[in-house]
């Protein structure tokens, strides 16, 4: 079995980002400048965007966070997007997810500046890359993409199952293995809350891309043997006995399953960190498509 490190693959990027950030400011050229904006006090969602801050400053890029009250309207966010789609300075931005309910999620995300949506979120980015055009594809996807490349996992002619629809992980990671190009050309299969009989599918994967935020749902039985497994569950299960009161657990039963498989990911320091290395990725090339 070999563990698909994401700690390490997100640092030799972040590194290669830095390498790049290092020779703008030789040149005396803008460097890259990314903002989040928040909306709400979601524990996880701040830890998750103050590590996007975290990583920005460690790579040299320029960061901004924009918190906004949980009572934002959603008149008062679109009119704070405005601000960011008009301000040069900005290369790209994230509205982090999930919003409060009182703000359509979609019209939100289609009120970003195609140009600077570093999330791939925007429809039109959505349809290029769809479309096998060039834009930005979302972060975690895009991370398993990079995974998968650079571990040289075969997925050509591979049965891949997704499971989850979401349309931050499942559903564009399911366009993506389908593509033509590596990694990619794989015959796939998405499965969701309506799947009947899950295991008679996973059980035939050769790919198996969960992304369903039901902790240690995939057991050893629903997997066949030499399975490549790549978790994108990042749940906070309450663990007393943790300095932090939980712990971060993933979709895969990985003691089990582990003992299985040829490829796997560990939750967490798999998909996790590869998330944030892309989203870095994806302002470098808004940066570089702006200027
Ligand atoms: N919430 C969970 N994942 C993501 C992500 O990749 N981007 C944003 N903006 N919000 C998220």
């Amino acid at each position: 079995m070999i563990l698909l490190d994401g700690k390490k693959v997100s640092n030799d990027i972040k590194n290669e980002i830095a390498e790049e950030v290092r020779k703008m400011k030789v040149q005396g050229e803008k460097v890259p400048h990314l903002a989040a904006i928040i909306v709400g006090n979601d524990g996880a969602s701040l830890t998750y965007v103050a590590s996007k801050v975290k990583a920005c400053e460690r790579v040299g890029f320029e960061s901004t966070m924009v918190r906004m009250s949980n009572t934002t309207s959603e008149i008062e966010l679109l009119d704070k997007i405005e601000e960011l789609n008009q301000d040069d300075d900005i290369d790209g931005f994230i509205i982090q997810l999930p919003l409060p309910k009182q703000i359509n999620t979609q019209k939100v995300l289609m009120a970003v500046d195609p140009d600077k949506d570093v999330d791939g979120f925007h429809p039109m980015n959505f349809g290029k890359m769809a479309l096998d055009m060039s834009t930005f594809i979302p972060a975690t996807p895009f991370g398993i993409l990079e995974l998968l490349d650079r571990y040289h996992v075969e997925t050509k002619g591979k049965h891949t199952v997704v499971i989850g629809r979401s349309h931050i992980v499942g559903r564009p990671m399911s366009i993506l293995m389908g593509r033509k190009g590596f990694p990619g050309n794989s015959t796939v299969t998405i499965t969701h809350s309506h799947t009947k009989n899950i295991t008679q599918i996973t059980s035939q994967a050769d790919i198996i891309i969960s992304a369903l935020g039901v902790p240690n749902f995939l057991k050893a039985e629903m997997v066949k043997d030499d399975v490549v497994i790549i978790d994108v569950g990042i749940t906070r299960v309450v663990d007393e006995t943790s300095p932090k009161g939980y712990v971060i657990t993933g979709d895969v039963d990985f003691e089990n399953v582990s003992k299985k498989a040829s490829f796997i990911t560990p939750v967490p320091g798999g998909v996790g960190p590869m998330t944030i290395a892309m989203l870095l990725k994806n302002t470098l090339l808004a940066r570089e498509l702006r200027h």
